[in-house]
């Protein structure tokens, strides 16, 4: 699905340079280049603070610890996700009160959402799945309207944009009270292991947070809330700080490559290419299709014995996981997921996609569906 050799490549000389001053410097933990990219990221973002951390999932976990959400608080969310948003709710026992995306965007319903609120809810998670933004202005006015908090999952839409009404933009994850994101290699921005950060304008919540993800600690050995180990190692940190200035050139090269699928599959009734709302850029970190009237475990296999990976992202929604039996999950009536969650798939989507590939995947593709 992604191509990081290649990618890699193409920076070699850098990235080992950059390790390698690392190893030199034996500085492991935290340290200049955590601290460096920590700024580099909010300057990126145009937000005060970014808190590194170890993985998305964390971000997503200490985030809603330095809310102060307590068990038996509802959170909403989308059911269609990948499971750490919604696993993180569970394990801190808050509830998750699971509702409908969009069929076309792949994000949560502003609408949805209002129905699910009641008195017990605290929070709201949007997730801004494959790339593509959810609506958060609306998300927004909603939280403030009910005094909710907003914890934005950006880990797949990292460096994506977002256009409010008024003209003014701002990067996805800088809206809510605390964005997430994930580092993970194959995400828009990759480290080579794994990685994390939560951002946010809130002086005090970035003192939370960063306390939060080193043992609660204020000053060494002195701990004043429960928290958590959770670091972006320097090593990350300094490919990060590599990678970080490329962000938008990787985002630029995916966008090519879905406009490259979007012509090529123009037209055919049995596919649906990727909506692309007015008020967002799309960032695509998948390129998802929903199928009509085809055979997708088929065409998987298909694409299989042609050496064209896919994906099915996700094949079972988080209220139909077992995991969640215990909050009867499975009575929960969500259509629209359930429909989505059957028919999509992901094609091959990143930074080294060349004419070549992409005309073979497609013509595979239009092969599989139009016989
Ligand atoms: C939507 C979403 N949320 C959270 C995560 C968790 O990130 P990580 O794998 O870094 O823990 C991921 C990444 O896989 C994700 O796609």
């Amino acid at each position: 699905m992604v191509d990081l050799k290649q990618q890699y490549k193409k920076i070699k000389n850098e990235i080992d340079a950059a390790v390698m001053g690392v190893i030199e410097s034996t500085s492991f933990i935290g340290g200049p280049q955590v601290s460096a990219f920590a700024q580099n990221l909010s300057q990126y973002l145009g937000i005060k603070h970014v808190i590194p951390c170890a993985n998305g999932t964390d971000a997503l976990q200490i985030a809603m610890m330095a809310l102060g959400l307590e068990p038996g608080d509802e959170v909403i969310t989308p059911s269609f996700t990948y499971i750490a948003t919604t696993e993180v709710i569970a394990l801190l026992k808050l509830k998750p009160v699971f509702v409908e995306v969009d069929t076309q965007t792949f994000c949560i319903e502003p609408e949805a959402i209002r129905k699910a609120i009641t008195s017990k809810t605290k929070a709201i998670v949007p997730v801004h799945l494959y790339g593509h933004s959810a609506k958060m202005e609306e998300i927004m006015a909603i939280a403030k309207e009910h005094n909710l908090f907003v914890i934005e999952d950006n880990a797949q839409a990292i460096g994506g944009d977002y256009y409010f009404k008024n003209g003014i933009s701002k990067k996805t994850g800088t809206i809510g009270d605390i964005g997430c994101t994930s580092f993970f290699p194959s995400k828009n921005l990759g480290c080579y292991g794994d990685g994390g950060a939560m951002c946010t304008n809130d002086d005090e919540l970035a003192e939370k947070l960063k306390m939060i993800a080193n043992h609660g600690q204020s000053k060494k050995y002195y701990h004043d809330v429960v928290g958590c180990n959770s670091r972006l190692d320097a090593l990350q940190a300094a490919i990060l700080n590599i990678k970080l200035p490329l962000l938008d050139s990787y985002i630029d090269a995916r966008i090519k490559a879905a406009d490259f699928y979007d012509k090529a599959f123009a037209g055919n009734e049995k596919i649906t290419t990727p909506y692309r709302a007015e008020y967002c850029k799309h960032v695509f970190h998948q390129y998802t299709i929903e199928l009509n009237n085809v055979n997708r475990e088929e065409l998987v296999g298909f694409l299989a014995e042609n050496n064209i990976p896919s994906m099915l992202y996700y094949p079972v929604p988080a209220h139909r996981q077992k995991m969640f039996a215990s909050f009867g999950s499975g009575n929960i009536n969500l259509e629209k997921t359930d429909w989505l969650t059957q028919r999509v798939i992901s094609l091959p989507i990143h930074t080294e996609l060349d004419e070549e590939q992409q005309n073979f995947i497609t013509k595979k593709v239009l092969e599989f569906v139009n016989k």
